[in-house]
């Protein structure tokens, strides 16, 4: 029994952790062009509904998890595209 209540703690955990609902993108996960060329794409077509195109150069990679993650639920991106359009930005940030 007691084990029982041990892993259903560690499966509810693990659901709140890695659940749907937070656009919780920390660092860069995607490196591969494919990804990256996604996330240009939404990039271009959710990100100037509200303002112009902000220019990728603005932020730095820190500076973009933030602003992002401000962003990111104005534009109705789901965790995935979130992801895919900050590592598209921090790939292009860089002179
Ligand atoms: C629903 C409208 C809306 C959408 C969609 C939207 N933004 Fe914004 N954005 C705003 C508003 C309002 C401000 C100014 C107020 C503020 O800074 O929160 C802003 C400000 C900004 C700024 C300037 C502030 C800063 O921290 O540099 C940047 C950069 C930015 N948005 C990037 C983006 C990106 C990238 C996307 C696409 C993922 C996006 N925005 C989508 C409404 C929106």
């Amino acid at each position: 029994m007691k084990k029982l209540i041990v892993s259903a703690i560690g499966c509810c955990a693990l659901l709140v952790s890695c659940g749907p609902k937070s656009t919780a993108v920390t660092g860069p996960k995607y490196t591969s062009s494919e990804q990256l060329a996604q996330g240009k794409t939404i990039f271009e077509n959710s990100c100037n509904k509200c303002h112009a195109l902000p220019n990728p150069e603005k932020h730095d990679d820190e500076g973009w998890l933030k602003t992002l993650s401000r962003m990111a639920p104005k534009a109705k991106l789901n965790e995935e595209q979130h992801q895919m359009v900050y590592d598209y930005l921090i790939s292009v940030n860089k002179k």
